[in-house]
């Protein structure tokens, strides 16, 4: 008896709230779609094709729900457990979903959106273009990357936070991962959702109303293919030997300069004369 109360109080309750509140359901609706376009579009699809992570359409069906908030609030907490299914995902697609800080609520309603959208409206940001990359877009990329040009949204330059490690790149910054590899690891599709549509907090406050250009991201994902295509050929920063032979040459200028200027300087002792004098005199 008690439990069929209890069970009847759960199933009416939750209508009577819609009832009482339906815009709070819109509500979550609307935040889960917004959530899923500016932070999970980047990596993920809700249809069927993979982007840097898989492409949810139908995940309700293939996982328990729980297991789903659960990879979406902490993936990093289920992969450290040693979640089976966690750690297939990883391996299976090289890079770990980061842990975005998502709550309950959003966790919940951005499920709700995937669902719903699954097959019917599909969410795909990416927009890829075939075209090969130019030689000035690599360039153009480089300037972007390094900052000899400003984004034109007026955001902070790639180089504050990353580093790829390539001769014509000044170093630098540790604070976000390394770019050099990055292509290999996410792919054109990856490396192109991140830099227009940035998942990761920092990056993202970083970006908020400063939007890169479409000609830019394609810029920085065309340097980003190259540097990753080059590595091999670059040095991490050794300066070595160039610096050494600089400050021979620099140094053997000098010292052929001095004795030039100097040329008409007396070359014994003062006394030397004096005494010649004193020795002629006797
Ligand atoms: C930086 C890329 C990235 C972002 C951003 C991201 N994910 Fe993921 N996600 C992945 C990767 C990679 C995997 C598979 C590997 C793993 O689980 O670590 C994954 C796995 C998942 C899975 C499990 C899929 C399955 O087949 O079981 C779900 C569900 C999921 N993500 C939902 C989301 C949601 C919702 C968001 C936004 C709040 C989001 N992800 C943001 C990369 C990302
Ligand atoms: C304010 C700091 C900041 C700036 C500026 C910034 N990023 Fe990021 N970026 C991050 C953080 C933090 C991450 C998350 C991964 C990590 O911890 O490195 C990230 C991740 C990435 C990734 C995915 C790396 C991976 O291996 O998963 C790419 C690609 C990337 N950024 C490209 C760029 C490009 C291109 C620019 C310039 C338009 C840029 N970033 C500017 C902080 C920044």
């Amino acid at each position: 008896m008690r439990g069929a109360t209890g069970r009847q109080i759960g199933l009416v309750l939750p209508i009577l709230f819609a009832v009482a509140f339906p815009s709070t359901l819109v509500e979550a609706q609307a935040m889960g779609e917004e959530l899923f376009r500016s932070t999970c579009a980047a990596c993920h699809t809700t249809n069927t094709d993979r982007l840097v992570g898989p492409g949810l359409e139908g995940v309700e069906d293939r996982r328990d729900r729980e297991w789903l908030l659960s990879v979406i609030m902490e993936p990093d907490r289920l992969i450290a457990e040693g979640d089976t299914i966690a750690n297939r995902l990883l391996a299976e697609y090289l890079v770990p979903m980061p842990n975005l800080g998502t709550t309950r609520a959003q966790a919940e309603s951005v499920l709700d959106f995937i669902t719903d959208a699954s097959g019917a409206l599909s969410v795909n940001t990416t927009v890829l273009s075939d075209a090969p990359i130019t030689e000035d877009q690599v360039f153009f990329g480089m300037a972007l990357f390094q900052g000899n040009t400003r984004l034109v949204g007026g955001g902070p330059t790639c180089n504050g936070c990353h580093e790829v490690i390539n001769d014509a790149v000044i170093g630098g910054g540790i604070l976000a991962r390394e770019l050099t590899t990055v292509f290999s690891r996410l792919g054109a599709p990856g490396v192109r959702a991140i830099i227009a549509n940035p998942p990761f907090p920092i990056m993202q406050q970083a970006y908020r109303d400063k939007p890169i250009t479409e000609e830019e991201v394609d810029a920085l994902v065309a340097f980003l293919e190259r540097a990753d295509a080059e590595q091999g050929l670059h040095r991490p920063r050794a300066y070595g030997i160039k610096l050494f032979t600089a400050g021979l040459v620099g140094s053997m200028i000098l010292l052929v300069l001095y004795s030039v200027i100097w040329s008409g300087r007396k070359r014994a002792s003062v006394n030397q004369d004096i005494f010649s004098r004193q020795v002629r005199s006797t």
